[in-house]
């Protein structure tokens, strides 16, 4: 039996393949996305392979470029040839929740400008119905008490997201609020609903975006498309 980091390994390293020569290749974040970049820096070493990875996170920018890769910001290319990221739930229509890290504001901005965009996880990541994973939610600092307040009235059980015993904070300096509604009816209203609250600044409901999944299973690396 493979453990999900196992599972998490033969997922990275399988979407490698994904990635070619001179593309611009936008980098997710998480300990799934770590393995990616293992197998990336692999090639770079061994073959001499060369991509600009565009990251998500400034984890992941220090972690890429540790491993000789050569890193742009958003602000620097065009567009992404290909984003390869993980998730945190993954539903049937390869609609998902991210942000179990904090990073799905820059995730969602490099997803977007992407001409393609593959997840990679384990297969526990794979649901029926999205939702018993808390839906992180980044919002400005400035005024969240009363965000809270509005987003516990309308039932979405908001929590404030601590980390090490202190609230935690974005790349971006936001805060996260993490939403426990343990299932979600209506992605797409959810999503509308939450985009037209002052003071969010983007939510983890990833919708309509991503045309691969590769998940590591007990069986080996499945791809979907
Ligand atoms: C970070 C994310 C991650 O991709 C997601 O949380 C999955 O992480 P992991 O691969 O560590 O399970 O969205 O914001």
């Amino acid at each position: 039996m493979k453990t999900q980091d196992e599972l998490k390994k033969i997922a990275g390293y399988k979407a490698a393949e994904l990635v070619e020569d001179g593309m611009i290749v936008g980098l997710g974040t998480g300990s799934t996305v770590r393995y990616l970049l293992d197998a990336l820096g692999e090639r770079i070493k061994n073959d001499g392979m060369h991509f600009t990875g565009v990251p998500t996170s400034k984890r992941t920018a220090d972690y890429g470029a540790n491993l000789g890769m050569q890193i742009k910001s958003l602000d620097e290319v065009d567009q992404m040839d290909i984003t390869i990221d993980g998730a945190d739930e993954i539903d049937p229509e390869m609609n998902g929740i991210k942000g179990g890290g904090g990073a799905q504001t820059w995730e969602k901005l490099v997803a977007v400008n992407s001409k393609q965009v593959a997840w990679i996880v384990d297969e526990s990541k794979m649901v029926d119905q999205l939702g018993k994973f808390p839906l992180p939610v980044e919002v400005l600092a400035y005024g969240h008490h009363q965000l809270v307040e509005r987003l516990d009235a309308l039932g979405y059980n908001p929590v404030v997201r601590v980390k090490n015993g202190e609230t935690f904070h974005t790349d971006e300096g936001n805060i996260i609020i993490d939403l426990h509604m343990d299932h979600i009816n209506d992605p797409d209203a959810l999503a509308d609903a939450l985009s037209n609250m002052t003071g969010v600044v983007e939510h983890g409901l990833f919708l309509h975006m991503t045309q691969t999944v590769v998940v590591g299973t007990q069986d080996g690396a499945k791809v979907l498309t």
